[in-house]
């Protein structure tokens, strides 16, 4: 799937988009950097630029994106296909890319309902190139802002919030800093479930010393990216139930044959899955 715009970037190369003068050109930007990473089109010198910051302190780390790719659309799965889940918001979307949350949710019902959510003006520019059908929409809006994507009309069109509904926040948390004060958001997101509903969150995890080096190059580059703890991750679940395996290394949480397996940088990210009881 590719967002069918076409254009350069200011360095003539590298990402599709149009020439909005809303998208930011002059500083790296997460999907961008996100898309570099997993090998996808849309990304300009100055994203690449931000990667190397950080893929010159561990190499491998180009593998966290896949995994927690991975772990999204296994999160979909379940959400989909074992807890009867039919309408979803996907907050901090990214750059459309193959395996997209609804594309996984079709396979098992066609039906079901995604509201993709990004603060980045390139991914909506993108994903409304892509979206084809009345199942599926996408807004921009700011996870530091939960009302603002609870409350926003277009989610309304899709999302019955009196009904369960699913929620992931995969890759996000740790690109807001400290003071956005996640837990506080993520706290907020979760008074918005209602009873039946689903949060999967995955993020990088900071317990050895390697990913105080690799918070340092998100840092240098990219200018977020925080490594924080099991007990800082398990926060975002307080309140949930949580579902079996619990939250674990993220490539431990359900594999399939996809998941990669026993890689070195595998420690370093953490997934879970909780449910609003
Ligand atoms: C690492 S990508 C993850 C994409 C996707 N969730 C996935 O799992 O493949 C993070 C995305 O979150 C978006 N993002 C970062 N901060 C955000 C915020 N405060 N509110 C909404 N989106 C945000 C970025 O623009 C980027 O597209």
């Amino acid at each position: 799937m590719s967002g069918g715009h076409s254009g350069s970037g200011p360095d003539g190369q590298g990402a599709r988009s149009g020439a909005r003068r809303d998208l930011n050109f002059r500083r790296p930007s997460i999907a961008r950097v996100y898309d570099y990473v997993l090998g996808g089109r849309d990304h300009f010198e100055i994203d690449r630029k931000a990667a190397h910051s950080f893929l010159n302190v561990v190499p491998e780390a180009g593998q966290l994106a896949k995994d927690n790719r991975h772990f999204m659309r296994r999160s979909v799965r379940f959400m989909v296909a074992e807890a009867g889940i039919r309408q979803i918001i996907d907050i901090g979307s990214g750059l459309p890319t193959a395996g997209n949350v609804h594309q996984v949710a079709h396979e098992i019902d066609p039906s079901v309902r995604v509201v993709y959510v990004d603060n980045d003006p390139m991914v909506l520019a993108h994903a409304r190139a892509m979206l084809d059908d009345d199942t599926t929409t996408v807004i921009t809006s700011d996870l530091r802002t939960p009302e603002a994507i609870f409350d926003d009309p277009e989610t309304h069109k899709l999302i019955d919030t009196n009904q369960p509904f699913g929620v992931l926040i995969a890759g996000i948390l740790h690109h807001l800093s400290d003071e956005d004060d996640p837990a506080g958001i993520a706290a907020e997101v979760k008074d918005r479930l209602s009873p039946g509903s689903y949060l999967a969150i995955c993020n990088f995890l900071g317990e050895e010393p390697r990913a105080r080096e690799l918070e340092r190059g998100f840092l240098d580059g990219l200018g977020s990216g925080r490594f924080r703890t099991w007990d800082e991750n398990r926060a975002y679940f307080d309140g949930l139930e949580m579902v079996p395996p619990g939250l674990v290394h993220a490539n431990k949480w359900r594999p399939d044959e996809d998941t990669a397996k026993d890689h070195s940088v595998e420690t370093l990210y953490v997934g879970g899955v909780g449910r609003k009881p």
